[in-house]
C-alpha cells in the first residue's frame, strides 16, 4: 500500500478505500448509457436526456448530478454540459478518447464484484455470473486496450531505443498500437504482430489507418503453439505475461529467445511487483484483477522475470520505468550466429544487425 498517505490512520482513509466503487459505478454507467456522447458539445436538461437515452427521469437526474459532482458535466442555464475533461476523454469520437476502456471496465467492474468467491474458490470468476448484455468479444478487447496503450505507447517508443532495430515481432500485439509506433518513429524498422485472427482484424485496420500496410505485416497464432518465425532483433511483450503462470511465461520466454537473431533483445512490458511484494500499489490491485479474470495469471517480481530470463540463456541488461507502475525489462540474447561469428573472429562476436559485441 501507498505509505505516504498522511492519514492512514484515520476512518477517513478507510471510508475512502472503501467508497471507490461509488465513484467508478457512475462513471462506467455514464459512459455504458451514453449520457457524454449524447451531450456532445451542446446543453441538455434531464427530461431530454432520459428521453433520449430512454432511463427513468429522476434516475437520470440523480446521476447528471453525480456527474457533476465528480467534474464530468457541469451545470448550466439549460441543464447539463460535458466538462473539458469530458470532452477530451468520454467522447467515442474524440482522439484521447477512453471510451472502449470504460466499457471494458464495466466488464471487470462485475467480476470484481465476485472477488469473495474467487477467494474461496482460487478459479476466476465464471463468464455465466457476469451480465451478459456487457460481455463483449476480441474486438472490444483490442479496441479498450488500444484506449489504454494510447499514451503509454508513445512513451515506450520514446524510452525505448529501436534505432538499431531493423526487425521486431510483437508478440501478443492486440491492436497494434506499440508496433504502429515503434515504426512510425523508427524509418528503418519494420514490425510484425502476432495475435490471434480476430483481434488482428483491428490490429490490419489500425495499420492501414496508420499508413504502415508496407512495414507492419501480421502473423495470426498462438505463442506457445505456433511458430514465431525467427532472426527478429527485438521481440516486445507487452501486457501479455500477467495473463499466464509463471511457468507459462518460462516457456514464453524461451520461444521468444529462440525466435531472436544472436544478439537480439527481448523486451518484457509489463505490471512488474518490487521483489519485496511492497509495491507499487497499483500492481499489487492489478493482480487481483488478473486473479478474477484469468486461471494462473498475475503480476510478477522482477527477479521471477531475471529466473525466466537466465532459463531461456539471456542476458538481463536493463529495466526502464515507464510509468510509476509500467516497467520494461530488457534481456539479449547470448547465442552466437556461427557466420556472424567466423566474420567477426573468434574472440568477438557481433549481432548481424546492431553491430554489438557480446560477451561469449
Ligand atoms: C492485455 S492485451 C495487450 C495488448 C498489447 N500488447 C498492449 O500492451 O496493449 C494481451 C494480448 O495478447 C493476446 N494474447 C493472449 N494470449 C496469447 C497467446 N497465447 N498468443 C498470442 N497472443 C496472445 C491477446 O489476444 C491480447 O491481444
Amino acid at each position: 500500500m501507498q505509505n505516504d498517505r498522511p492519514d492512514l490512520q484515520t476512518e477517513q482513509f478507510i471510508d475512502e478505500l472503501s467508497g471507490g466503487f461509488r465513484a467508478a459505478q457512475v462513471l462506467l454507467t455514464a459512459n455504458r448509457l451514453g449520457v457524454f456522447d449524447l451531450l456532445g458539445e451542446s446543453e441538455m436538461n434531464c427530461e431530454l436526456i432520459a428521453g433520449a437515452l430512454e432511463t427513468d427521469a429522476r434516475a437520470t437526474r440523480i446521476l447528471c448530478d453525480s456527474l457533476v459532482g465528480l467534474s464530468l458535466l457541469e451545470r448550466t442555464a439549460l441543464g447539463y454540459r460535458n466538462t473539458r475533461a469530458a470532452l477530451k476523454h468520454l467522447l467515442t469520437s474524440s482522439p484521447e478518447s477512453k471510451t472502449a476502456m470504460l466499457r471494458h471496465g464495466a466488464r471487470l467492474y462485475e467480476r470484481w464484484g465476485h472477488l469473495y468467491e474467487s477467494l474461496k474458490s482460487g478459479t476466476p470468476v465464471p463468464n455465466e455470473l457476469l451480465n451478459q448484455q456487457l460481455v463483449a468479444g476480441k474486438r472490444d478487447f483490442a479496441k479498450a486496450m488500444a484506449d489504454s496503450a494510447r499514451s503509454s505507447a508513445g512513451v515506450t517508443a520514446e524510452k525505448l531505443d529501436l534505432s538499431q532495430v531493423l526487425t521486431l515481432l510483437d508478440v501478443g500485439g492486440g491492436p497494434g498500437s506499440f508496433a504502429i509506433e515503434f515504426c512510425s518513429r523508427n524509418p528503418q524498422l519494420s514490425a510484425v504482430i502476432m495475435d490471434d485472427a480476430e483481434t488482428l482484424g483491428v490490429a490490419t485496420q489500425n495499420i492501414a489507418r496508420a499508413g504502415m500496410k508496407g512495414r507492419i505485416t501480421t502473423r495470426s497464432g498462438d505463442v506457445f503453439n505456433d511458430d514465431l518465425g525467427s532472426g527478429y532483433d527485438f521481440i516486445f511483450v507487452s501486457n501479455l505475461i500477467h495473463i499466464y503462470s509463471s511457468d507459462e511465461n518460462r516457456r514464453l520466454v524461451a520461444r521468444c529467445a529462440s525466435a531472436l537473431a544472436p544478439g537480439g533483445r527481448l523486451g518484457l512490458k509489463d505490471f512488474f511487483l518490487d521483489n519485496d511484494h511492497r509495491g507499487p500499489q497499483w500492481s499489487l490491485l492489478f493482480a487481483v484483477n488478473m486473479l478474477v479474470s484469468t486461471d494462473n495469471g498475475g503480476c510478477y517480481t522482477l527477479e521471477e522475470a531475471e529466473c525466466w530470463f537466465e532459463s531461456a540463456r539471456l542476458r538481463y541488461e536493463e529495466r526502464i520505468d515507464l510509468t510509476e507502475f509500467s516497467r520494461l525489462l530488457l534481456a539479449r540474447s547470448c547465442k552466437c550466429h556461427s557466420l556472424v561469428c567466423s566474420a567477426a573472429g573468434e574472440d568477438s562476436r557481433y549481432s548481424s544487425h546492431e553491430n554489438l559485441k557480446i560477451e561469449p
